[in-house]
């Protein structure tokens, strides 16, 4: 049985990965942020759950090492904690882009680096990041200026790992949505065309195809997941 770690997991796009990858086989390590939204999370004998504060470098660290220590190789590590803000050039200030900095990168980083250590070791392991299109597209990117820098991070950041991790079976991706199709979506854009948008779902299938072994060749991954968004 693979073992994935998935962050966020209590989420709108973190329960229909959770739910793919236990369908899937997995077994999955979700960590949320308090111990209420464990409830969120689907019922299935194969998923454990870990409160963690993913912005805490050491304790996201005593995390991946004890789940090591107590399930073994880690086979893959979704990182979908994170969040959203509005904000152009003239009204972001330095401390809301450190505020973004933390969420949406920190977050990743701190599980990425003690997992990316761990799959060194077996010379194997698939590392997915949550993008945003603000991150690359500037036209978008002006008017949400810290999450669009914040997410930016993480492009470099996989990057930087698929360089180090040449010759080895280790593929980061970075998945980048448009919209997503959740109730929050909604209700702030209820003018929009939803069916433009991508479904939680559809992220779920394609994260699960790129962690598995039919997409043991690709390299260096970048996963526009639009639509028609
Ligand atoms: N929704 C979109 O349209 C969209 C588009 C492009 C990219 N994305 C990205 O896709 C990912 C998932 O989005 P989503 O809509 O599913 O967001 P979501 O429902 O807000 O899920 C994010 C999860 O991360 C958790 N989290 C936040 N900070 C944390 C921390 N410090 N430690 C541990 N957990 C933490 C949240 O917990 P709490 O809710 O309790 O804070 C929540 O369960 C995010 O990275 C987002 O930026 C979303």
């Amino acid at each position: 049985m693979k073992t994935a770690i998935i962050t966020g997991a209590s989420g709108n796009l973190g329960t229909s990965v959770t739910s793919k990858f236990l369908e899937s086989g997995y077994r999955v390590i979700a960590t949320v942020i308090n111990d209420h939204d464990r409830s969120m999370l689907p019922a299935h004998d194969n998923v454990v759950a870990s409160v963690v504060n993913l912005m805490n470098t050491e304790e996201s660290k005593l995390f991946v090492q004890d789940s090591i220590k107590q399930y073994g190789q880690i086979h893959a590590v979704i990182m979908l904690a994170g969040g959203f803000a509005m904000g152009s050039i003239e009204n972001t200030s330095a401390s809301d882009i450190s505020k973004m900095t933390a969420l949406n990168f920190e977050t990743a980083f701190n599980i990425s680096q003690p997992a990316y250590n761990h799959m060194k070791e077996h010379s194997y392991g698939r590392l997915v990041f949550i993008g945003a299109r603000p991150a690359l597209n500037a036209t978008v990117g002006k008017t949400t200026m810290a999450y669009a820098l914040s997410k930016s991070l993480l492009f470099k950041l996989s990057e930087q790992l698929n360089e180090d991790a040449k010759g080895s079976n280790i593929v980061s991706t970075v998945v980048v949505p448009s919209v997503i199709d959740t109730a929050v979506n909604r209700k702030n854009m209820p003018d929009e065309n939803f069916e433009k948008w991508v479904k939680p779902g559809q992220l779920a299938d394609i994260i699960e195809f790129i962690c598995g072994d039919n997409a043991d060749a690709i390299r260096e991954p970048v996963v526009k997941v639009y639509n028609n968004s």
